[in-house]
């Protein structure tokens, strides 16, 4: 009898451990999820910029054109091609590109990827957006230098630009206000990047303090209108 007990308690024990062991590893190796990661592109517009602006485009192939005072990006490609795309990253290279605004051999991208913005994204949202980006098919579509005018085509200058202008680190909620405005700061703030266009700039292309989403010029020097002008302040209680 006694025996019996030992035994079912043994039994008990290595299936706690088990189930501790599994819930670890399951987290280290916690896969994210393609279906969601699709939405939160669609949220981000990566699209866009991302895809050439004519029929028949390959999606996430690359190839938009994106003008700015400064000269002419050319979204890359962000399909698993492992040349012409970002087959051969890591799911840490695609979280540093989207949180600090650094390529796999560290050097910088320019702001023209708003990573400014996308480095709010949360670590669960980044793994779900990566999780999708590795389902779309390869695309072999090679990406074109960027048309940049003197001097803003040295990468080198980005690392001031930074210091200046950019702060990493995700969202973080303010306790204190209703969870739909977190959703939506967090919405706007971050993956909705509506600040890289609504946002008023200074010459150096750093977003003016203080007039956030207060309206100014966007990518193709399109007049970009003042959202605050728009929003009738009316909070919902908190809770
Ligand atoms: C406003 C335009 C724009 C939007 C929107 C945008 N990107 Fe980009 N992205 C760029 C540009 C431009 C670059 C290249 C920057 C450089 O060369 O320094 C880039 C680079 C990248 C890279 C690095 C690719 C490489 O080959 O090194 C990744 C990954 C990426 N973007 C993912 C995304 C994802 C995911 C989204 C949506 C959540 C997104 N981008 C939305 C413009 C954009
Ligand atoms: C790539 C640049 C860009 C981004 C990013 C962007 N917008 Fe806009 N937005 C524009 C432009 C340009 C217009 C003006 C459209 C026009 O005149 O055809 C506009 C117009 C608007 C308008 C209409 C305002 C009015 O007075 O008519 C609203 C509202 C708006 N945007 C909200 C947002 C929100 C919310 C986000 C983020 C989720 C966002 N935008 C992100 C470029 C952008």
């Amino acid at each position: 009898m006694r025996e019996k007990a030992a035994e079912l308690r043994c039994a008990l024990q290595a299936g706690v451990i088990a189930l501790l062991l599994g819930a670890a590893i399951g987290d280290a190796f916690a896969q994210g999820d393609a279906k969601r990661g699709q939405y939160l592109a669609q949220a981000g517009g990566c699209l866009a910029c991302h895809t050439e602006d004519k029929k028949d485009a390959t999606p996430f192939a690359g190839g938009r054109a994106l003008k700015t005072p400064f000269g002419i990006f050319y979204g890359p490609n962000i399909t698993p091609d492992p040349q012409a795309g970002i087959g051969r990253w890591s799911e840490a290279d695609f979280v540093r590109a989207m949180r600090l605004g650094e390529k796999p051999d560290g050097s910088n991208y320019f702001p023209a990827f708003p990573y400014p913005s996308f480095t709010k994204i949360s670590d669960g949202d980044l793994r779900d957006l990566w999780a999708f980006l590795r389902t779309l098919a390869p695309s072999s579509r090679a990406n074109q230098a960027h048309d940049l005018r003197f001097p803003f085509g040295w990468r080198l200058l980005v690392a001031p630009w930074k210091r200046l202008f950019f702060t990493p680190g995700a969202f973080v909620e303010d306790k204190q206000r209703a969870p739909v405005l977190n959703r939506g700061a967090y919405l706007v703030e971050a993956l909705g990047h509506c600040g890289e266009c609504h946002t008023p700039r200074n010459i150096l292309g750093g977003q003016k303090q203080g007039r956030f989403l207060a309206g100014g010029k966007g990518p193709q020097d399109k007049r970009v209108p003042n959202l605050t002008l728009i929003i009738i302040e009316r909070p919902p209680a908190a809770g």
